[in-house]
């Protein structure tokens, strides 16, 4: 279903690596509902991956960055707006690594070294973007920039191990960043917090498969699905929602507000 929400509009997706990919579904909806925009990815992403299908999918070009390098970005955002031709309105930010998870380090061992890599690629990236875009001047009036969040920025899910922290600095720099952008040009900035769902950065995530079992059971409507997810993101750069800044939304079908149901609690019976 397509009512060109976007029609017009230009936009940086970062993050589609493969078809189950979060950004990989905002890219196609954006397409049906009448955005352009660039694709980018880490140089490393791109040697194995997909992500040409998906250009000549939506007729888009592909400008590899990585998003820990301001130098890459810094060419991303100028070239982005020489092959647009014009300033960017939205921007998504759908990147997630940790190698303390991928080694199998326990929270209260991880590296260090790890841990610095997950906050710069997971977090940390994001500023580095937002810094780039307000350097450059890159961003229309009412740009809407978005990263993707997960409940445990808030909340203790053990084999997120140090995502979540990683996690609760992204959520903060959308409001710490929101405020200075909202002043300069009345850019937006926010997360969404969405569902378990099921690709590669998730299912690298220990006990992924019954997490999300779980995660369903535990919201009234169920999880997220990517393509839920990705029309969210849309609406988010659309028009319709251009008073929305500097808030982290919950995209999970009420887990964050449910403190238990009747399908989880009927799990601890006597019989
Ligand atoms: N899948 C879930 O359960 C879930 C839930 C909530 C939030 N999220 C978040 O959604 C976002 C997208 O993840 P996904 O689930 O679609 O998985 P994904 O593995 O498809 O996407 C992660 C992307 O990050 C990219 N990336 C890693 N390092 C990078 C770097 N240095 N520079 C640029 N890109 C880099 C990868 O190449 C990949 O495209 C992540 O922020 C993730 O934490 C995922």
């Amino acid at each position: 279903m397509a009512n060109d929400l976007l029609k017009g509009k230009r936009g940086i997706i970062f993050g589609a690596l493969n078809s189950q990919s979060i950004a990989w579904k905002v890219a196609q909806r954006a397409h049906e509902e009448g955005a352009t925009f660039v694709l980018t990815n880490a140089p490393i992403a791109m040697r194995m991956g997909e992500i040409k299908n998906l250009a000549e999918e939506t007729g888009s070009e592909i400008i590899p960055a990585d998003a820990t390098s301001v130098e890459d970005l810094e060419n991303l955002v100028t070239k982005s707006m020489e092959i647009l031709g014009g300033k960017i309105d939205f921007v998504l930010h759908s990147i997630g690594m940790s190698p303390n998870v991928r080694k199998g380090k326990h929270y209260t061992e991880n590296d260090y070294r790890y841990y610095g890599q997950t906050m710069d690629v997971s977090a940390i990236s994001f500023h580095k973007t937002l810094a780039t875009l307000y350097k450059h001047d890159a961003m229309s009036e009412w740009g809407s920039v978005l990263a993707l969040s997960y409940i445990a920025a808030q909340r203790i899910f053990p084999d997120y191990n140090d995502m979540a922290d990683a996690k609760s600095l992204l959520e903060s720099i959308a409001r710490s960043f929101g405020y200075h952008y909202g002043i300069k040009n009345k850019v937006r900035v926010n997360t969404i917090s969405q569902s378990p769902t099921v690709t590669t950065a998730g299912q690298g995530i220990k006990g992924f498969k019954e997490f999300i079992n779980f995660s369903e059971q535990m919201s009234p409507l169920g999880n997220a699905s990517a393509v839920a997810c990705a029309n969210y993101c849309l609406s988010m750069f659309s028009d319709f929602t251009k008073y929305v800044t500097m808030q982290n939304l919950f995209h999970d079908g009420g887990f964050s507000n449910t403190g238990v149901t009747q399908p989880v609690i009927e799990q601890f019976g006597d019989e």
